[in-house]
């Protein structure tokens, strides 16, 4: 299996200016925690311990007082600077000591998803190739969009394409074999001056090596990217928080649900909380043990 995940928080973060004049967009509130939480415990429910953060010089120091070397949730985190945003693919040079030519999952910092994640799961038992996902949305021309033919076979692959061929947008989350770094390696920048991710997904296409799967209606997969998205994503993450009572993205919960640790460690975490709503929820938690609610505790 896939082991290793790397999380890019970089970016320049223009879209969201003045929000990210501070902070980073990934440290930015997605209702009431930080948004990089989200795609963290998408990692963490997947099984996935070894995690390299990659974000720009001047926002490592901050997410690194965050979420230190990660031992608090039973994980290892290891951090590196992508220092100008020269694209999403190169994660895998700047983290390519990290993989060390293993295989390896990416998760872009500001994707949000919600629901079962069998998806990934699958994903990430897939040995050879690489493996992305398709979700419907209603503006595709705003991400990179994959195309079906008749036999329900991914033929073509296109980033913010004016004329989308379908209505499929490419999630932020890509499962990739062992020759990733080998790929990436063979990309040349684009018109806009990145090394794309769709570039390096079409090289799995091409080769017949991409596996495509459709993510179901029932999948949220939120994105942050404008002012009103993020506003969108916060709202969603509040009403169903208020709904069940139930947390999503709490980082130290999917630790315990998980198994990476165990309620004493928790409770040393609870015990260094400030007071509050959050440090109360967790008191619940961990009272109640690991397999308190839901039997399958998704993100
Ligand atoms: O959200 C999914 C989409 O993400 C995909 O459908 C697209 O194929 C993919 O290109 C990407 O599109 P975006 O327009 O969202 O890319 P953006 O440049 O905004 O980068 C996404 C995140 O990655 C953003 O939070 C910043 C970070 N980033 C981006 C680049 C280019 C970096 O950390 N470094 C980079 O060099």
């Amino acid at each position: 299996m896939n082991k290793k995940a790397i999380l890019l928080a970089g970016g320049a973060g223009t879209r969201l200016y003045p929000l990210t004049k501070i902070v980073c967009k990934q440290l930015l509130p997605v209702y009431d925690k930080p948004m990089i939480c989200y795609p963290l415990a998408t990692l963490m429910l997947g099984g996935l311990r070894e995690i390299l953060i990659i974000s720009t010089p001047k926002d490592l120091p901050m997410l690194e007082d965050y979420l230190g070397d990660g031992s608090q949730l039973g994980i290892r985190i290891e951090y590196a600077a992508q220092p100008k945003p020269e694209g999403i693919a190169q994660a895998f040079l700047i983290g390519a000591k990290f993989i060390d030519g293993a295989g390896a999952s990416l998760i872009l910092g500001d994707n949000i998803f919600y629901g079962k994640l069998d998806f990934y799961r699958a994903a990430l038992a897939v040995e050879r190739g690489a493996c992305i996902f398709g979700y419907q949305v209603r503006d595709p021309e705003r991400y990179g969009v994959v195309e079906f033919g008749r036999d329900g076979r991914a033929i073509s692959l296109e980033e913010k394409p004016a004329k989308p061929k379908s209505h499929f947008a490419v999630p932020g989350l890509y499962v990739y074999d062992e020759r990733v770094t080998e790929f990436s390696r063979m990309l040349k920048p684009s018109a806009r001056g990145e090394l794309e991710i769709t570039d390096l997904n079409r090289m799995y296409l091409d080769r017949n090596e991409l596996h495509v799967k459709l993510l179901s209606r029932g999948m949220a997969w939120l994105d942050t990217g404008t002012q009103a998205s993020l506003l969108d994503a916060g709202n969603y993450i509040a009403t169903i928080e208020h709904r069940q009572g139930l947390k999503i993205a709490c980082l130290e919960e999917v630790a315990l649900r998980v198994g990476f640790i165990g309620e004493l460690e928790l409770e040393r975490i609870i015990d260094r909380l400030p007071k509050g709503e959050y440090r109360e929820y967790l008191r619940v938690v961990c009272d109640e043990g690991p397999r308190s609610v839901a039997p399958e505790p998704e993100v």
